[in-house]
């Protein structure tokens, strides 16, 4: 789609999992062209997760310039970039601005020993009161301890800690920054004054120094450098926003900003968002209390680990029949994943699928945890595997519906965004198990989108979010779920509610008898 000359256009880029996505926006939310670098994860043990700050530039760099050059938009045309990432991954730079070590992110949990330390030595009243969340190994803060105590020749030589985004940020504009929708991720950010908790800091012993300033999202952070503009294509001095956290940006580009709607992403995790007028922190902490990417806003998330990552797992270890036939038609293998998960019936015939393939979040915040598939018999076939596969993590993810309503949250309308949300049957599945009605998100890259609406706004095309919001993003009709179905699903939902508690000692250290 070729832009008209002169209408402002906007780069969002979306530093994921797997890749990094930038795209063309113009001001109605129209994508002009995207543009995609995967990069590895590294697992040197079992539940770490591991990347390197170095391939994030290599791919952004690419993807902005794949982006810019399939949209034909002249780069000068380009008023504001905006970059979302994945959230909590621990960046460790030398005072050179060099990467000190790989970046440990979200999903890993190495850091298990630490969070059990800082809930004991903190307390949950503490931790509820500063900064407004449980020590969860996915956060930052106790990345930070567990690199002090098992690498202290290298944290001794770390400056700088940010963000992956923030890593990216750096390198297109040569600024220091963080955002409060990013830092309320890492555990000491004080969420209700949108600053670092320095009683947090203190209790934990890392220097403020360490951490960089705090802006609110759509606020500018600098502009695009020579260098970055001849890495990247942008024009040199482009405004680029201070950026967010995916969840919180994939959230703007859902429109999910104010009280009345859930956002639903399915991309490699899974999550469930209600924003709130006021910061809110769930009794028993089970939801994420963060600051929303929006000023003043802040949100309720409930975080599943393996969501997009469940399936990915059957595709490449079990889908070589999907495999094959994408290779031979071009077709999507996970459309044709779709195709088989849609031979099997609703409820699998008791089939069931625990998602926690790299332990879990909520609401079982277990780094232990691992995925089952229960109920299998000789009349179970791979249809019914991978539709269980993918009504797990829907499961899954209505542990967090079911969190917040008995936190009073509204849940009576969602959005339904990110990767996973282009399968049809998939947003079916949500609409049917929550029971409610479920639009799906204009834009399935809900976080580049709104990322780049961020970066329209630190340009000065929009005033605000909220007119960045009602100008671009433009929601697909509701699907309306289907009684009989929702019925069949809450047996198949109880059993699955089961499961977790009926198995953990299994699998939980604390209980395993010494040998
Ligand atoms: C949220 C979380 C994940 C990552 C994925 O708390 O850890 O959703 O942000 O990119």
């Amino acid at each position: 789609m070729v832009p008209a000359d002169g209408l402002p256009l906007m780069l969002g880029l979306d530093l994921g999992t797997t890749g990094a996505k930038a795209g063309v926006v113009d001001t109605s939310g129209r994508v002009l062209a995207t543009g995609f670098e995967a990069y590895a994860t590294r697992t040197p043990r079992p539940g770490w997760a591991e990347q390197d700050p170095g391939d994030w530039w290599a791919a952004t760099a690419a993807a902005i310039r794949g982006a810019i050059g399939s949209s034909g938009a002249r780069a000068d045309d380009i008023r504001g970039v905006g970059v979302s990432g994945q959230m909590h991954g621990s960046v460790f730079l030398d005072s050179d601005l060099e990467v000190v070590s790989p970046c440990i992110i979200w999903c890993d949990q190495r850091a298990s020993a630490q969070c059990e330390r800082i809930m004991r030595d903190v307390g949950e009243g503490a931790l509820a009161e500063l900064v407004g969340n449980r020590a969860l190994p996915g956060f930052t803060a106790p990345k930070i301890l567990w690199l002090r105590e098992c690498e202290p020749a290298a944290f001794a030589r770390v400056s700088h800690i940010m963000l992956p985004k923030d890593y990216i940020n750096l390198k297109l504009s040569g600024a220091l920054g963080t955002d409060a929708s990013d830092a309320s991720g890492t555990l000491l950010f004080d969420i209700r004054e949108r600053a670092w908790s320095q009683g947090m800091l203190d209790r934990l012993e890392i220097e403020r120094e360490l951490l960089p300033e705090v802006r609110e999202s759509p606020q500018r952070l600098g502009s695009i450098t020579a260098e970055a503009a001849a890495a990247t294509g942008l024009a040199a001095g482009t405004p680029l926003a201070a950026g967010g956290a995916d969840n919180a940006c994939g959230a703007i580009g859902m429109g999910v900003v104010g009280e009345s709607f859930i956002a639903v992403s399915t991309g490699s995790s899974g999550t469930v968002l209600a924003p709130t007028g006021a910061p809110r922190v769930d009794e028993r902490m089970l939801l994420h209390s963060f600051c929303h990417a929006v000023p003043d806003t802040w949100y309720l998330m409930g975080v599943m680990l393996s969501a997009g990552l469940s399936l990915r797992w059957f595709r490449d270890e079990l889908g070589e029949p999907e495999a094959g036939e994408a290779a031979r038609t071009g077709r999507d293998s996970y459309e044709l994943l779709d195709e088989t998960a849609s031979l099997a019936p609703a409820g699998c015939e008791g089939l069931l699928f625990l998602p926690y393939l790299t332990g879990e979040r909520t609401p079982y915040p277990d780094p232990d945890a691992r995925g089952v598939l229960f109920g299998i018999d000789l009349t179970k076939t791979r249809a019914h595997v991978v539709r269980a596969v993918m009504e797990g993590v829907v499961f899954g993810l209505a542990d967090s519906v079911s969190l917040m309503r008995e936190a009073g949250v509204d849940t009576r309308s969602a959005v339904s965004g990110g990767g996973g949300s282009r399968s049809a049957l998939w947003r079916g599945m949500q609409a049917d198990i929550f029971g409610i009605p479920i639009a799906a998100a204009g834009e399935p890259d809900s976080a580049m989108l709104g990322t780049a609406l961020l970066g329209g706004v630190a340009g000065g095309v929009f005033a605000d979010v909220a007119e960045a919001c009602a100008s671009a993003v433009h929601n697909g009709e509701a699907l309306e779920p289907d009684p009989l179905t929702h019925d069949a699903y809450l047996s198949s939902y109880d059993t699955y509610r089961r499961l977790y508690p009926a198995l953990r000692p299994v699998w939980s250290h604390e209980e395993r008898p010494e040998r």
